[in-house]
């Protein structure tokens, strides 16, 4: 294909799209409204709260088309290369006939507004490519990105419980495409040869654009990956951009060198180790905690309540990670277990325990020009007993006020080992050192876990902010430790049921 080296290339609607002379922070969303007037997607926050700009990302996986939403306005036009995008304006292939989604959508009364409707109809078009029969969980998955300020949800839940009862055909689907089934054999003649053309887009060298002074780069691995931020160690790293993207959306940052890493090879993979469960930099948070929900089900609440299925469809768990946010939720849920990561500066390698990253308020111990490769989650160890717990306003779609996790192995009725860590208790996911050292070697009693309850306010002096009072967060903080207690004491222990407040909704 005769194209252009300073160029990206995607699929829009079964057409190739090329586009040179690119600034690297262009958003996606500024592409579509600005650049080709595509402006179905509407901007509402430009920080992936609201999901007026959802758009779908379609790519070749497992010889499948995977199709996911995102928020257009916090990815980066140039990560589009090698992709499939399809756009509210995309359901419009035949101005005769309504796509399903549009005609449930339409009879079921759930177009209210122009403004979140599109981003609606786009987090439905998604789960109709990859649920053939989604149940009310699987529905208030998909719409957790989507907030319709008129609260008017009831009819856009009913149009998307019945969007797969309309006919298909050609003249109402950009695409015909069904999840009929684990089955290569399922494959359409059609997604054939999508898969084909996604194929030819992809790149086996990396791919490097120049704008002016600022550059982009996208290694195909991770060797050129570790030799380009040598060279370029203030270079901005960029995995799934839900925090890099607000960087530019949000403070207005000028980011002269990025480094995208979803195109490098083996940063997308999860592999199963002696050491444990190996998650790649680059691999989502949907995959990960997919995963790694099935070690570690008591993981499966929080993970459902991080952020929005396309949040969570763009973000990655390593990226979380990097970012070190003291209200972030996988360090507190992962440290506890003993989580290591791997770091990658030039072609040395060196492993840590994740707890050993962070020290202090936006600081790491990472060095100039080195990477985490990968994150590994030991795997379940039987004789644990393991919980993590998200509090904050919302069930979806809200950061953390406290968010801990506790990991104990008894002896008898004997603490032979407890891991406790939080988030949003201190500058830092941290551990609680002297509420550890409070109950292990004792008893797993009322009297010795107050008193770890008491041992918390010399482990955390908490801040008061938008999200909770320090008065609040304290007593959060020790009251978790009190249900986990709850849950695991050795005699009467109570249910989860009996001790969550959400569990109605599990
Ligand atoms: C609407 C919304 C809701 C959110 N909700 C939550 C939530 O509930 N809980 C929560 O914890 N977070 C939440 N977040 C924050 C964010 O989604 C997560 O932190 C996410 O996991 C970041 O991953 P990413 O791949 O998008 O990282 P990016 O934005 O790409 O990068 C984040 C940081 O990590 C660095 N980085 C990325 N990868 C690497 C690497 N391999 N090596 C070194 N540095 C690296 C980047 O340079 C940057 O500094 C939310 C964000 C949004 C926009
Ligand atoms: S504009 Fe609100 S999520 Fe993108
Ligand atoms: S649909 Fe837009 S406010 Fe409810």
């Amino acid at each position: 294909m005769g194209t252009s080296k300073n160029a990206i290339r995607f699929i829009l609607d079964g057409k190739l799209i090329e586009i040179e002379n690119i600034d690297p922070t262009r958003t996606l969303l500024q592409y579509l409204r600005e650049d080709i007037r595509r402006v179905g997607s509407k901007e509402g926050c430009a920080e992936g709260d609201c999901g007026a700009c959802t758009v779908v990302v379609g790519e070749a996986v497992d010889q499948r088309i995977r199709f996911r939403a995102v928020n257009a306005c916090i990815q980066f036009l140039p990560t589009m290369d090698g992709k499939m995008l399809f756009t509210v304006e995309s359901l419009i292939s035949s101005r005769q006939q309504l796509h399903p989604v549009q005609q449930s959508m339409v009879d079921y009364h759930g177009s209210q507004c122009g403004f979140c409707t599109p981003g609606f109809i786009m987090s439905m078009f998604a789960l109709y490519k990859t649920d053939a029969d989604p149940d009310r969980k699987a529905i208030d998955d998909a719409l957790s990105g989507n907030l319709c300020r008129c609260t008017g949800y009831r009819s856009i839940i009913e149009a998307t419980q019945h969007m797969g009862e309309y006919p298909v055909s050609a003249d109402a689907d950009p695409i015909i495409y069904r999840p009929a089934g684990e089955n290569v054999e399922d494959v359409s003649a059609q997604e054939q040869e999508m898969l084909e053309r996604l194929d030819q887009l992809q790149r086996k060298q990396g791919l490097q654009l120049k704008y002016g002074d600022a550059q982009y780069f996208a290694p195909a691995s991770i060797d050129e990956l570790a030799g380009i931020y040598q060279q370029n160690p203030d270079a901005c790293i960029l995995a799934g951009g839900t925090d890099v993207g607000l960087w530019v959306t949000k403070q207005l940052r000028d980011l002269p060198k990025v480094i995208y890493l979803g195109n490098t090879a083996g940063l997308n993979q999860i592999n199963e180790t002696d050491a444990g469960i190996e998650i790649g930099a680059a691999v989502s948070l949907t995959d990960a905690f997919d995963y790694l929900a099935t070690e570690y089900p008591e993981l499966a609440e929080m993970f459902r309540r991080f952020s929005s299925v396309p949040v969570r469809n763009a973000a990655t768990l390593v990226g979380n990670i990097a970012n070190g946010s003291p209200i972030g939720d996988s360090m507190p849920a992962l440290i506890p277990i003993g989580a290591r990561i791997k770091l990658r500066q030039g072609s040395k390698s060196r492993e840590i325990p994740l707890e050993d990253l962070y020290i202090d308020y936006q600081k790491n111990a990472m060095q100039s020009g080195e990477f985490i490769e990968s994150v590994i989650v030991p795997k379940r160890d039987e004789s644990m007993k393991f919980r993590c717990y998200k509090i904050c306003k919302r069930f979806d779609q809200d950061i953390s006020a406290v968010c801990a996790a506790f990991a104990l192995r008894l002896d008898g009725d004997v603490v032979a080992s407890i891991d406790i860590a939080y988030g949003g208790m201190a500058a830092i996911p941290k551990r609680a050192a002297q509420a550890e050292a409070v109950l292990s070697g004792n008893s797993w009693n009322e009297d010795t876990v107050r008193q770890a309850m008491n041992a918390l306010s010399k482990d955390f002096s908490p801040l008061t902010d938008m999200r909770a009072s320090a008065a609040y967060r304290r007593l959060a903080a020790a009251n978790l430790l009190y249900r986990f207690y709850l849950e695991t004491r050795t005699q009467d222990a109570l249910t989860s049921e009996a001790v969550n407040v959400f569990a109605v909704q599990a």
